[in-house]
């Protein structure tokens, strides 16, 4: 597939650089359809495919998708099978798109925790898209927010102790260079659909001031329509990160 052309429509206002989604609802899309829960995670396959390739095309420059929570380790053993060699899959038939639309590929997340061959083919895929110059894309796996904050507070612990680290000296700044992926700035837009109203132990850390849009499709359904309505939603926010904006009204009546 050659790589789409960037036309963004004008979604009159800001565009955010950063979206992270909660991809939700592949169960229920497929349940309500008759089918058992794992068709719905490879019909959702088709939603990553879509999602990416429209995003890289606007010009978004990271997309982070929640692929697989630490959480999602309890599930039944057949779906977190499922689940894996569909993950493996993707890693490989997915390169070709990845490459025709300059998508970088990073994941984020107890990595190791993956099965060995899940674990080699991602490694393959972000050797081969590393020198890529377009949108960063984001797995997150075997990833929840709070065993991030956990291993980035013993990687502190661990430099405390072999004194690269000086305990006087921690702020918000220093926490951040512990996470899994400091460089990436944090998401502008937070997406989740299925309408549920939940962060589920997603980015904590990172979606501080994101914007938060729930969509009610569930993951299957959510295509370029369904994303272009988000950003739609997204242009009209005004993002204040708890101060003023100064053109507003209120700003200039509260300096006064
Ligand atoms: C939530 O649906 C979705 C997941 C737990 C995994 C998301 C996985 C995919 C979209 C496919 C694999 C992705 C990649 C990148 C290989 P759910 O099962 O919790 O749905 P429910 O809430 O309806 O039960």
């Amino acid at each position: 597939m050659a790589r789409k052309k960037a036309e963004r429509p004008d979604f009159g206002g800001p565009f955010p650089e950063h979206i992270a989604i909660i991809m939700d609802g592949n169960g229920r899309w497929a349940k309500g359809r008759g089918m058992r829960r794992v068709f719905g995670h490879k019909e959702g396959i088709g939603s990553v495919r879509e999602i990416t390739t429209e995003c890289a095309a606007l010009g978004v420059k990271s997309l982070t998708l929640y692929a697989f929570s630490v959480e999602n380790w309890k599930r039944p053993k057949p779906e977190v099978a499922f689940l894996m060699s569909l993950l493996e899959e993707f890693l490989v038939k997915e390169r070709p798109t990845l490459m025709d639309n300059a998508v970088r590929l990073r994941a984020i997340g107890r990595i190791d925790d993956l099965p060995s061959d899940a674990l080699a083919r991602l490694r393959e895929t972000e050797t081969l898209t590393a020198a890529n110059d377009g949108m960063l894309l984001r797995l997150a796996l075997s990833y929840g927010a709070r065993t991030e904050i956990a291993d980035a507070l013993k990687a502190f612990a661990r430099d405390l102790q072999a004194g690269r680290a000086d305990a006087g000296s921690i702020d918000e700044e220093t926490l951040r260079r512990y996470l899994y992926d400091p460089a990436t700035p944090d998401p502008d837009l937070l997406i989740r659909t299925s309408g549920e109203m939940r962060i589920s132990n997603f980015l904590l850390w990172q979606i501080s001031y994101a914007e938060i849009y729930v969509a009610k499709e569930c993951w299957p359904e959510f295509r370029t329509p369904q994303l272009h309505a988000a950003l739609a939603d997204y242009a009209k926010r005004v993002r204040k990160f708890g101060g003023l904006v100064s053109d507003a009204p209120e700003a200039s009546e509260s300096k006064a």
